[in-house]
């Protein structure tokens, strides 16, 4: 094949523009444009040549020096590429479903003496994916540990890597850096706490939609902790009371109440227990009916999981029935009593004549969440609201 000393000669020039009108030469309509496309999509360079007249108009790529087309004919063993042509004056080279190895300098050339031509970038971009190795997995480690989420990302242009909780909130590096979004491939947490469990998301991006994400479990382990907020109780006999008690544990724990006897209760006319667990946290109650002579003394809850168990004390202690202007026998009544006995063994150690609903209100409005790391001064759960809630509405009715 004749071609034609067809040379790559490129960048120096942009635009020749081969203006000798008395001759009639060809020249380049506009400079070739730079192309941006995604992978697998259709790249079209167009190339426009006025005055073309016996002379051919070819495609090379720059980089390997290679000819793509001259005229229509496709040279190249390429079958992604075509050449398509309206007339003699626009010519457009095709790349199919492009490849990142395609990016680079393509050259529309003309075989005049000397040669005339017009360069032009392809860039292929590719969107974010987020590798199945060495991203993490879920995971799950134990409380005080460090631990590293890993996420890697490819794509082009380069994908940053931000990380978010699902749930929302901020990350905790260390006790002096947080944010609500980090960025890098790496989360490293130092010591991890059990406020740490939960889903991660990494996110990458690089302006090539679509975006990716991957989600990341990361649970905390660690042994039972039990909170009780009264652990001393005074109650008159047949009285009706709910006994309280917070664990904190995961995996979750298994959860029992003892009498006394340091017997095991279980569910009958006289007791009932009842669970609300929300992540690791797990408030148990028991409700007695009504107290027996034997009921008088130390009832233990136990919480027991996989790395330990531990047990909290709840004493009753024997009142004398308070006076009958109350309704005795009125449930609503009693729960009066055993929310003032509630002060006294917290404040004063006097039996207060009326309650005070703004400090119940005020205990309930604590964040449970941000008092747990001590283990010493740790609040109701907010299934404990609904319980206080029915209070209220108990003492509105019957004041
Ligand atoms: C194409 O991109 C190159 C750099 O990649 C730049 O130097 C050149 O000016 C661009 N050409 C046009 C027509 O935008
Ligand atoms: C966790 O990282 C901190 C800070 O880098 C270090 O002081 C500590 O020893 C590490 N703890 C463990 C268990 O590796
Ligand atoms: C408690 O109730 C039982 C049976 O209902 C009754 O025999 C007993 O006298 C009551 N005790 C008190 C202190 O009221
Ligand atoms: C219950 O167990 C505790 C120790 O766990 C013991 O001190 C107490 O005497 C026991 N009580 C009875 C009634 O067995």
């Amino acid at each position: 094949m004749i071609v034609i000393g067809l040379r790559v000669v490129c960048l120096a020039s942009a635009v020749i523009a081969l203006s000798d009108p008395a001759t009639d030469l060809p020249r380049f309509g506009k400079p070739l444009n730079n192309l941006t496309v995604s992978v697998g999509r259709e790249a079209i360079f167009t190339c426009i040549v006025e005055n073309l007249g016996p002379y051919k108009v070819a495609w090379l790529r720059v980089d390997t020096q290679t000819i793509l087309t001259i005229a229509s004919h496709v040279i190249t063993k390429n079958h992604r590429i075509s050449v398509t042509h309206s007339g003699h004056r626009t010519w457009s080279l095709h790349i199919r479903d492009t490849r990142e190895t395609d990016r680079g300098w393509y050259m529309c050339q003309v075989n005049t003496d000397p040669m005339s031509s017009n360069t032009g970038f392809l860039e292929v971009v590719v969107p974010p994916d987020i590798l199945d190795y060495p991203t993490s997995t879920d995971m799950i480690v134990r409380e005080g540990s460090n631990v590293t989420l890993r996420c890697a990302a490819t794509g082009t242009p380069e994908p940053t890597v931000t990380w978010r909780r699902e749930a929302g909130g901020r990350i905790t590096l260390s006790t002096w850096h947080d944010a609500q979004v980090l960025e890098g491939p790496d989360l490293e947490l130092i010591r991890v706490t059990r406020q740490q469990m939960g889903p991660y998301l990494c996110i990458a991006s690089n302006g090539v939609p679509p975006s990716v994400s991957k989600r990341i479990l990361l649970v905390v382990h660690f042994p039972p902790m039990i909170q009780i907020e009264n652990q001393l109780i005074g109650a008159y006999e047949n009285q009706s009371l709910v006994l309280e008690c917070t664990s904190e544990a995961y995996p979750r724990p298994i959860v029992y109440w003892t009498r006394p006897t340091n017997e095991t209760i279980v569910n009958d006319n006289n007791y009932k227990m009842d669970l609300t667990t929300s992540g690791y946290v797990t408030t148990m109650r028991l409700k007695i009916k009504s107290i027996r002579p034997q009921d008088y003394g130390s009832f233990q809850c136990m919480a027991t999981n996989s790395l330990g168990e531990t047990d909290g004390k709840i004493k009753l202690y024997k009142i004398p029935k308070p006076p009958s202007t109350r309704k005795p026998n009125s449930r609503r009544d009693s729960k009066k009593y055993w929310k003032i006995d509630q002060k006294r063994t917290q404040e004063t150690g006097e039996i207060k004549d009326e309650l005070s609903l703004k400090d119940e209100d005020d205990e309930d409005s604590m964040d449970f969440q941000s008092s747990t790391s001590d283990g010493s001064s740790h609040q109701s759960s907010p299934s404990h609201i609904p319980a206080l809630l029915i209070l209220t509405l108990a003492l509105r009715l019957t004041s």
